[in-house]
């Protein structure tokens, strides 16, 4: 029979629900148990999913049908967590985006991880769509002929109400950042995985459309890809009522638009025989607005491949596809570009 994963949650407020909807669809897969320092949130999380409710991080550790943990806290407070099953010596340690909210506290987790021989992934759960990867390997074939440039656009829309309600939406120390750091990462991390590394970045960071919070809300930068070619960035949260994320990817030989799980745009100077057809069934692909208005519309068949590819590379004894410090160079990358608006000019990486 095949093997069945149990699954923990630390931190169930609203992704955990997408994280437990995610697990019950995979059939080598099993929610067991939960942990939040709210004890009655994680009592009423656990009554909704039948599951086992713990209310202090130790005894949820110790639960010995916890094989995977995932880590669904706010962003500034994934480390603790994360060091914490690691050391437990947990099968994986699967951490929602950001990794952390700075280079230096991802390296921390990255090095417990290796120390302890523990798994540890990141979430970007955009890759595993099935037009971002038929983008990567049209990339990794040379479709685009040179790839001159790259853009990431995140113009979403987040209501006041959205940052005041919820403590640590909009600060340093928890949110890390705001329109790039929270929302903009996902199309950052494809932007990079598409273009490679990147050398250097220039930037602005403003907020326009909110107050009380710290960080911006819009954002525009432009880099150059160790390769040469010109990415370029556009993140708010001040933009309503909000569009689905766009990635646009130019080269000499061909240019595609992706717009959340649809590709808008697919033509290469060679045309390929199976070309019309991907135009056909990803020209209107998208099933949720992708986060674009509303936080809770992002459907969970991204996060379940992503926690399949986990399981899968247990089981061969492999890296995952989004390792942690492949999920790390998003958070450099944001990192980079808020120095470079604070300080002014370049910011080498
Ligand atoms: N992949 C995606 O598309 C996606 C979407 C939304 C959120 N996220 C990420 O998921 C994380 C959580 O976001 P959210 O919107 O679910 O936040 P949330 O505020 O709704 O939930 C966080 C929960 O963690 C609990 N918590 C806080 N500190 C804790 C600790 N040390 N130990 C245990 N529990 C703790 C809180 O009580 C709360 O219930 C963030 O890092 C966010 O960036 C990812």
């Amino acid at each position: 029979m095949e093997k069945k994963y149990g699954f923990g949650i630390i931190g169930t407020g609203s992704i955990a629900a997408v994280h437990a909807t995610a697990i019950s669809s995979l059939d080598n897969a099993k929610l067991v148990a939960c942990f939040n320092i709210n004890g009655e949130h994680s009592d009423a999380f656990a009554k909704e999913y039948g599951i086992r409710s713990y209310h202090d991080i130790d005894s949820f550790l110790a639960d010995s049908d916890v094989d995977i943990v995932t880590v669904t806290t706010p962003s500034g407070a994934h480390l603790e967590p994360a060091l914490a099953a690691i050391e437990a010596k947990k099968k994986a340690v699967i951490v929602e985006k950001p990794l952390e909210i700075t280079k230096e506290r991802c390296e921390k987790m990255i090095e417990a991880a290796k120390a302890n021989g523990v798994m540890l992934a990141g979430i970007f759960q955009s890759r595993f769509h099935e037009v971002a990867r038929l983008i990567k390997k049209a990339i990794d074939e040379g479709r685009f002929g040179r790839i001159s440039i790259i853009d990431a656009q995140i113009k979403w829309y987040r209501t006041q109400d959205y940052y005041d309600s919820v403590g640590w939406h909009g600060t340093w120390k928890m949110d890390g950042g705001g329109a790039l750091m929270n929302q903009g990462i996902h199309a950052i991390d494809l932007l990079r995985w598409f273009g490679g590394d990147v050398s250097r970045v220039s930037s602005l960071c403003k907020t326009i459309g909110h107050e009380r919070i710290e960080v911006e809300d819009t954002a525009g930068a432009v880099l150059e890809f160790k390769s040469g070619a010109i990415g370029v960035i556009e993140g708010t949260t001040a933009s309503f009522p909000g569009f689905l994320k766009r990635v646009e990817i130019s080269g000499t030989d061909g240019s595609v638009v992706l717009e959340e799980e649809s590709l808008k745009f697919w033509q290469f100077r060679n045309e390929k025989p199976e070309d019309e057809e991907i135009r056909k069934k990803y020209s209107d692909f998208t099933s949720t607005g992708g986060g674009a208005s509303d936080p809770k519309a992002i459907g969970f068949h991204g996060h379940a491949l992503a926690f399949s590819n986990v399981i899968a590379s247990l089981d061969a004894g492999v890296q995952p596809e989004i390792p942690g410090e492949e999920a790390m160079k998003a958070v450099e990358l944001i990192e980079a570009v808020y120095k470079s608006s604070r300080d002014g000019g370049w910011v080498w990486l």
